[in-house]
């Protein structure tokens, strides 16, 4: 089986860039911060503390997290809910972030991810799948872009939905950069061996074009 690995902070377009990449070879494509998200609903929806490791792990036994793919399209599911859209939220996002600096939500969701790679060609993308989840991927790449560019994408995304402010999305991904890059456990980091695909400036179809070239090189 081939792994591609994708890690990079958030708004560097790695969901997007990945899912294109994923259907140009014919791979699944794995959003594993939607599996982070689904804890994090869990634990809002239960009223415990995304942050508190006393409240969320003794819940991670009624937690039944589960990916489906409909036509190629990844849904993610608690217990028999498709949760996909629900958990596509700023407060879901906070909440994810936080959940996913406990050591034992990330063992929690190790196996499942490494079950999927194992039985699948994949384009997995997360924070720390070049380094944790995946340290034998074929190959690795961290996909970045400026702090400015990746909060005006995220701004715009959020626009389309109702209405969102610059300045408070700007602070919300510094946020959580801040968050993920520090935390003690699988921070969100370069792997030695992966490509730098810097995103700024480019569009979309410039990185996916990127992207394939650094796999088919790496690949050959
Ligand atoms: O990529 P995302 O915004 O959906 O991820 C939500 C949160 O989950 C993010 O703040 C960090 C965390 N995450 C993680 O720690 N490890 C991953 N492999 C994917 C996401």
């Amino acid at each position: 089986m081939i792994s591609i690995a994708i890690d990079g902070p958030a708004g560097a377009g790695k969901s997007t860039i990945a899912r294109r990449v994923a259907q140009k070879l014919g791979y699944l494509y794995v959003d594993t911060g939607a599996l982070y998200r689904a804890i994090a609903l869990h634990m809002l929806r239960a009223g415990k503390n995304p942050a508190s490791p006393e409240e969320v792990i003794p819940q991670l036994e009624a937690v039944e997290v589960s990916l489906r793919y409909v036509e190629g399209e990844q849904q993610v599911l608690l217990g028999a809910e498709n949760v996909s859209e629900s958990i596509r939220t700023p407060e879901v996002a906070a909440a994810a972030s936080k959940v996913s600096a406990i050591p034992r939500v990330r063992e929690f969701l190790l196996s499942l991810q490494r079950d999927i790679a194992e039985q699948n060609d994949v384009v997995m993308d997360g924070r720390d799948i070049g380094t944790v989840v995946l340290p034998h991927a074929q190959v690795k790449i961290f996909l970045t872009a400026s702090l400015e560019e990746r909060a005006r994408r995220r701004w715009k995304e959020l626009l389309e939905k109702g209405s969102a402010d610059f300045g408070t999305v700007l602070a919300d991904v510094k946020k959580r950069d801040e968050q993920d890059s520090t935390r003690a456990i699988a921070p969100l980091a370069q792997a030695a061996d992966a490509v730098l695909v810097d995103t700024t400036g480019i569009t979309l179809e410039q990185s996916v074009d990127r992207m394939l070239a650094v796999i088919r090189e790496r690949l050959s």
